[in-house]
C-alpha cells in the first residue's frame, strides 16, 4: 500500500483508527468498524475552520488549527488516538506515473531514490518516497510505476499538528489515493472503462482518473470552490461568514440566495475550465481513450447546479459521489445530516478505510 512508504510511522497498535481529513476549510473525522454484514459507521462529525489558517496546503496558524482540531475530537467524541490523514497534491507533493525496467519490489525499494531522483525538482533527500508497481507495460522488460514524493516538511508540519492536539498519526495518505479506495467499495469496477473522480473543496481540485480501478493520471490544483465565496464577497460586500451562507442557499442582510446565483455561476466557470483542460490533456495522451463518467466529491459538489454545469461542460455524465452508500448507519446517528453531507465527507471516508482494507 503507498501509504505506508510514505512516513516512517510504523503500524503498530489496534486497528481502531479515525480518518480525519484536514481540509482548509472544514475539519472532518469519520471512524468505521468492521461487522459481519460490512462497514458501519461509528463516527462522522466536521468542523469549519476560520479562513486562511491552511493556505496552499502549509499550514498558517498552527496553534488555531491544534485548538480546532481538539474541539473536533471532543465534539464528535472521538475515543480512538490512532489518526489516518492525508495531504493533497499541492506544491509539496509529486504524483508521477513512470515506466521503468521490470523488477521485484525488494529491488525496486533498494533502488528508488536512484530512479526517482530525476522526476522530483527538489532534493531526494527532503523528500519522502513511494512507489507502487502497476504490472508490465506491452514494452518488453519494461513496467509501469507510480511514483509519489512528498516533503518532509509538509508531513511533518501536519503530523505535529495532529499530536499536538493528543492524536496519534499513523497514517500519511494523499487525497486522490484516499478517494480511490471509496470508489472501490462503493462501486462497480469496468475494466475497460476510465472513471474520473474529482474532489473539489475550498482551495484543492484533486483529481485522479482511474482505468478498470487502477490510477492511470493524477493531477491536483490549488483553486476550489473559495473562488465562489470570493466572487460573492466581492459583488456584494459582504463578509466571508456571509458569503458562505448564501453559497449554502441561506439569505443574509439585502442578499438572496437568488441574487447570489448568477455570481456563483459564473465563478464555477474558471473550476469547469480547470477540470476541462486536466481532462483534455489526459486524453491527449492516450489515444483512442475517452472518459466514462465522472465522480465528483468535495464541498463543491453541493453547490446547486455545478455537477450539472460539470456535466454540461465535459460532456461526461457526472454523478455526485455517495460515500456512505455500502455502509450501515446506526440509529443513533443523524441519516439526515450523513446524506446532506455526504460529498464532503469522501476523503474522511476513504481514510478512515484505509486501517480496515489493509490485510
Ligand atoms: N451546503 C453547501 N453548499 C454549497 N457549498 C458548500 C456547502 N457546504 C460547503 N460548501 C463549500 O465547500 C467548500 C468546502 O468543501 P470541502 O470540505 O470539500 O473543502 P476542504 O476539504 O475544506 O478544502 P480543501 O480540500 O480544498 O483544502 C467550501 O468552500 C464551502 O463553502
Ligand atoms: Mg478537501
Amino acid at each position: 500500500m503507498l501509504s505506508d512508504y510514505l512516513s516512517s510511522i510504523q503500524l503498530f497498535g489496534s486497528r481502531n483508527s479515525i480518518g480525519l481529513d484536514i481540509g482548509s476549510s472544514y475539519l472532518k473525522a469519520l471512524q468505521l468498524k468492521e461487522t459481519k454484514g460490512g462497514y458501519e459507521l461509528v463516527l462522522f462529525d466536521m468542523l469549519k475552520l476560520p479562513p486562511e489558517l491552511i493556505v496552499d496546503g502549509a499550514i498558517i496558524d498552527s496553534l488555531r488549527l491544534v485548538e480546532s482540531l481538539k474541539e473536533l475530537i471532543r465534539k464528535a467524541e472521538v475515543k480512538t488516538k490512532n489518526a489516518v490523514i492525508a495531504v493533497s497534491g499541492h506544491s509539496s507533493v509529486i504524483i508521477k506515473r513512470i515506466s521503468l525496467p521490470e523488477m521485484s519490489e525488494e529491488e525496486l525499494s533498494e533502488s528508488i531514490k536512484f530512479e526517482a531522483e530525476q522526476y522530483v525538482p527538489f532534493d531526494i533527500e527532503d523528500v519522502n518516497l513511494d512507489f507502487q508497481i502497476l504490472g508490465p507495460k506491452e514494452e518488453p522488460g519494461q513496467m509501469d510505476v507510480i511514483l509519489v514524493a512528498v516533503k518532509k516538511d509538509i508531513i511533518n508540519e501536519y503530523v505535529s499538528v495532529v499530536k499536538e492536539a493528543g492524536l496519534n498519526p499513523i497514517i500519511v495518505d494523499i487525497n486522490s489515493f484516499a478517494l480511490e479506495n471509496v470508489f472501490e467499495i462503493n462501486y462497480e469496477i469496468d475494466p475497460d472503462k476510465n472513471v474520473a473522480i474529482v474532489n473539489i473543496g475550498a482551495s484543492t481540485i484533486d483529481i485522479n482518473i482511474l482505468k478498470g480501478g487502477i490510477s492511470v493520471f493524477t493531477r491536483d490544483s490549488s483553486i476550489g470552490s473559495n473562488l465562489h465565496t470570493e466572487a460573492i464577497q466581492r459583488r456584494f460586500n459582504v463578509t466571508y461568514e456571509n458569503a458562505e451562507r448564501l453559497k449554502r442557499g441561506e439569505p443574509v442582510e439585502n442578499v438572496s440566495p437568488e441574487d447570489a446565483q448568477s455570481v456563483i455561476e459564473s465563478a464555477s466557470g474558471d473550476i469547469l475550465e480547470e477540470v476541462a483542460r486536466s481532462f483534455e490533456y489526459f486524453l491527449s495522451t492516450t489515444l483512442h481513450e475517452d472518459i466514462s463518467k465522472v465522480i465528483l466529491s468535495g464541498g463543491c459538489a453541493l453547490i446547486k447546479d455545478f455537477p450539472g454545469l460539470l456535466a454540461e461542460r465535459t460532456g461526461i455524465e457526472t454523478w455526485v459521489m455517495e460515500p456512505f452508500k455500502g455502509i450501515k448507519i446506526p440509529k443513533k446517528i443523524d441519516v439526515a445530516y450523513i446524506e446532506e453531507m455526504a460529498p464532503m465527507a469522501a476523503v474522511a471516508m476513504g481514510l478512515a478505510l484505509r486501517r480496515l482494507d489493509d490485510r
